[in-house]
């Protein structure tokens, strides 16, 4: 197996370094914008001194990109951006909302809906925000793969991202339930009876997702905490291993790309 060479860390680009005052120039750069810049500036080195970040920061950031990259190359930062936004989002729809089956989830939407300012908006961003994550997953997932991005040393992170498929697949299913609508009910009857037809584990899938043996009470509020808690925490996790592998590993170059020619060897033809 070919050792992978260990790429030193970019330096930090000439317009992030500041050129020392010329004597005679600190009054001129002494207004209030200086002095605020320059506050925020010793806030990052207190803590930067302390916790020894921006080497990490600067290798997460400042990566050479290959040849030929082009807006395909933004869809899996689209994704992640529109997790982000499912996270804002849904962040104050919990305010307003109660997981209480006897009315109180349906009436509680219907009041996030109709009388919390710009209530409306914000469960509207969140509805068709879930649908955008999932187009845009799918599209990122087939630009790794036509692109050949899954083939070594890149496997791990397609299995990485195959978790995050399922996982913001399992964000789609349990959020479906909470508007706790007619069909809200029936739909998620009909996805937790599927779940139950699969071999071996499926009747126990299915009883850990109805939360008992009959779709009852606790139902509603084990697909709340699904929703809410765990799988968002287990996305954000996988993000941070997909990205550090992104970071570490490089972007692979589009396949038409020809590689170019090491100028030893041109030499040698020469
Ligand atoms: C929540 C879902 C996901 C997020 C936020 C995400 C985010 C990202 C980001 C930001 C990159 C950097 C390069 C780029 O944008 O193309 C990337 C690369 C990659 N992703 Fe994802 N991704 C997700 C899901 C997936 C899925 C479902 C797969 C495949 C099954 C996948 C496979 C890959 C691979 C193989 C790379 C490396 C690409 C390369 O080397 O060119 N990701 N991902």
């Amino acid at each position: 197996m070919p050792k992978l060479p260990k790429l030193p860390t970019p330096p930090l680009p000439p317009q992030f370094k500041s050129p020392p005052p010329r004597p005679g120039d600190e009054a001129a750069g002494s207004g209030p914008l200086q002095q605020a810049a320059e506050a925020g500036i010793s806030v990052v080195d207190w803590v930067d001194e302390r916790m020894s970040l921006s080497g990490a920061g600067r290798w997460m950031l400042f990566r050479k990109v290959p040849k030929g990259t082009n807006w395909a190359y933004t869809l899996g930062s689209a994704t992640m951006f529109a997790f982000l936004s499912q996270a804002v989002t849904g962040v104050f729809l919990a305010m307003y909302y109660r997981p209480d089956p006897a009315g109180g989830a349906y009436e509680s939407i219907r009041y996030v809906t109709n009388e919390v300012f710009l209530g409306q908006f914000v469960r509207g961003m969140h509805k068709w925000g879930s649908t955008v994550m999932v187009v845009l997953v799918f599209l990122h997932m087939g630009r790794t793969f036509f692109y050949g991005a899954y083939k070594y040393p890149r496997e791990l992170n397609w299995v990485i991202g195959v978790v995050l498929l399922i996982l913001t697949m399992l964000m789609s299913f349990t959020g479906y339930l909470l508007p706790f609508d007619q069909r809200a009910y029936w739909a998620t009857i009909v996805g937790v009876n599927i779940n139950g037809t699969g071999p071996l584990l499926g009747p126990y899938l299915s009883d850990f997702l109805r939360a008992g043996p009959e779709f009852g009470a606790t139902t509603l509020s084990r697909f709340y905490a699904i929703h809410m808690l765990l799988v968002p925490g287990a996305i954000a996790a996988m993000i941070g291993a997909h990205l550090y592998l992104v970071a570490k590993l490089g972007t692979t170059a589009p396949p038409w790309q020809k590689a170019e020619k090491n100028p030893e060897l041109r030499k040698a033809e020469l």
